[in-house]
């Protein structure tokens, strides 16, 4: 494969309750950071897997994934953002084309990775997953009353993979100056194209009890 993936996973996410990291939180008895490292793995176009994990952890981590796929643990910084740029670090310079990826989108199909893949592979320098907004969406003030109603039909939800040409991410990242939980926003920012391709429900973010109780549902 030609391509190269970071899973920032370094971060001690709360929302799915107490216990440690959010991408290790279990799954259908395994870390959400196992199942997603399988279905990166499982793309034929995936070369390169480097995960982010808490620096208290790597060797941890690196048992863990070590029967799943071949895979390099790294140390995350203090911020996503630094454990992207920390994992990007350590990737082989033969790899032209990198994704970024959310351990939580545990379920991820390996077509949806091919597909981010061939669009930067077909010249996109960021590629971003997308599905369209299904709720209506209102702005409120924070009293709670509405402001008003935002058109939905340009709206879209935003999910990861997403997928750069090296030099678009390296770029991006230099030039950031504020925390981002989204890379393709980084990229906006320099003035690169984000360009969309059909985003998959079984990326979902897995980050509340519900959408864990989901995904057990649909493992
Ligand atoms: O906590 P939050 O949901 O913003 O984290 C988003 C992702 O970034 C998570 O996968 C988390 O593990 C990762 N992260 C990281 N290093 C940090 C903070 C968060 O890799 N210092």
């Amino acid at each position: 494969g030609d391509v190269a993936v970071l899973v920032p996973a370094a971060g001690m996410g709360v929302r799915l309750g107490p216990g440690g990291p959010k991408a290790l939180r279990l799954l259908g008895g395994e870390p959400l950071l196992v199942h997603a490292v399988r279905r990166l793995a499982l793309a034929p176009s995936v070369g390169c897997i480097v995960v982010a994990a808490p620096a208290d952890a790597v060797a941890d981590v690196a048992a863990l994934l070590e029967p799943v796929a071949p895979v390099t643990v790294v140390a995350g910084g203090a911020t996503r953002q630094a454990s992207v740029a920390a994992a990007l670090a350590v990737v082989p310079l033969e790899y032209e084309i990198v994704l970024v990826h959310d351990a939580a989108r545990a379920l991820t199909p390996p077509e949806l990775v091919e597909s981010v893949a061939e669009a930067v592979r077909g010249g996109h320098g960021a590629v971003i997953p997308v599905l369209p907004v299904v709720d209506t969406i209102k702005r409120v003030s924070d009293s709670g009353v509405v402001v008003d109603t935002v058109e939905r039909s340009s709206l879209r939800a935003v999910q990861t993979p997403q997928g750069f040409r090296r030099d678009v991410l390296v770029k991006a990242h230099e030039a950031a100056v504020d925390e981002h939980t989204d890379d393709a926003g980084l990229a906006e920012r320099i003035g690169i194209a984000v360009y969309t391709v059909p985003g998959a429900e079984a990326a979902m973010k897995i980050t509340r009890p519900f959408d864990l109780a989901v995904a057990e549902l649909l493992l």
